[in-house]
């Protein structure tokens, strides 16, 4: 079954999110953005291209003038300038002009550097998005941030571009690790815990058919997700306000991310933030211990970390100073008012960020000193 939300900007449609368990309907959705004269270029990175690239190029050749590929080797290291710089040269050497589309095929890295190679190209030409990661379809391809990293500084160079549509087909995540899988978890549990807290209770009913991976389940799972982040970027595309709710779990999450020098995979260190979110929300009476021990318990049916090891917490303090989500000084960081419910908090000490992280980080752990020691 075919699921369909519009996402509309100034209450004009934009484009749509479209779910199906195959890639049948591609060619239809496409056609529909009038492609017949363009050339299409799929971006990929080489651990997708050898499962999709080909039924992928069948689908598109139909309804365009001509398909061409641009793979790239696969990892977040690639996520750089000279990756885009090597897209531009491909898309000059096959004379792409304005007209012409590009289409990201892969996990997030490949949708934020497709969307800014295309947000960039001759200052600016279309791209869709066919995420195959469940991190991408429930998140990163909805909402038009598009961006590379620059030396250690994640998604420091970007824009907002939005894509013409967003293809994704659930049964992509057969090939997903299980690591990948729980990443992407990170994310939709984040979603109801912000946001619904009717979801988060039907996401905890249905763990067991959701880590099985039923794509029935999963289906309803990305399409409820997708929703909850439409609406948010609808109100606010380009985060001048509640799109931060987004980054529940984010500040201590990213910093942790860093620390570890990305080898912990994004989703997990966004899950291990949130529970620190939680417990500073729980000491500000905001939640139940009860609550949290059911995020916890939660967290474990998803196979998601509730502690880290090997980082110290000053360290993590130190860093979350240096974040992007820093705005004149202080940090806006996310905090639950009730489960299902984020608001933006400009008053969260270091104190309580300490006490956060005291809950998730292992005892090997340095005690935190005192500002100024
Ligand atoms: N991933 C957070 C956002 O799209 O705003």
């Amino acid at each position: 079954m075919t699921d369909r939300l519009c996402v509309h900007l100034d209450e004009k449609p934009i484009y749509d999110i479209v779910l199906e368990q195959s890639f049948d309907r591609l060619t239809e959705e496409v056609q529909k953005l009038g492609t017949e004269k363009k050339k299409l270029c799929i971006v990929a990175d080489s651990n997708v291209a050898p499962l999709y690239l080909e039924e992928v190029k069948e689908r598109l050749l139909p309804v365009c003038r001509q398909v061409d590929t641009f793979i790239f080797p696969a990892g977040e290291e690639q996520k750089n300038l000279n990756t885009v710089r090597d897209l531009y040269e491909a898309l000059i050497r096959k004379a792409y002009d304005r007209n012409d589309m590009l289409v990201a095929l892969g996990g997030g890295v490949t949708g934020d550097l497709c969307g800014f190679g295309a947000a960039t190209y001759l200052r600016g030409i279309s791209f869709i998005q066919i995420p195959t990661t469940l991190l991408s379809q429930v998140d990163s391809s909805i909402g038009g941030k598009t961006g590379v990293d620059f030396d250690a500084y994640k998604n420091m160079v970007g824009a907002f571009h939005m894509p013409k549509l967003v293809y994704t087909n659930v049964r992509t995540l057969a090939t997903l690790s299980e690591e990948q899988f729980i990443s992407g978890m990170g994310e939709v549990v984040k979603h109801g815990l912000i946001k619904n807290a009717s979801y988060y209770h039907w996401l905890i009913d249905h763990a067991e058919a959701i880590m099985k991976r039923d794509y029935q389940i999963c289906q309803q799972m990305i399409l409820e997700s997708n929703r909850i982040k439409r609406d948010v970027v609808e109100l606010d595309p380009t985060e001048k306000g509640d799109r931060a709710l987004l980054n529940f779990g984010h500040t201590l999450g990213h910093a942790i991310e860093k620390l570890k020098e990305f080898t912990m995979p994004h989703g997990h260190c966004v899950a291990v933030g949130f529970l620190a979110a939680s417990e500073i929300s729980a000491r500000r009476g905001y939640l139940t211990r009860e609550e949290l021990n059911q995020l916890r318990a939660a967290m474990a049916a998803f196979h998601m970390p509730v502690t880290v090891d090997g980082v110290e917490a000053d360290d993590v303090l130190e860093a979350v100073k240096h974040d992007k989500k820093m705005d004149a000084g202080t940090i806006k960081f996310i905090l639950l008012k009730q489960m299902g419910d984020a608001y933006v908090d400009r008053t969260v000490s270091r104190e309580e960020m300490a006490q956060g992280l005291a809950c998730v980080l292992t005892d090997e752990n340095a005690p935190v000193r005192q500002q100024g020691e």
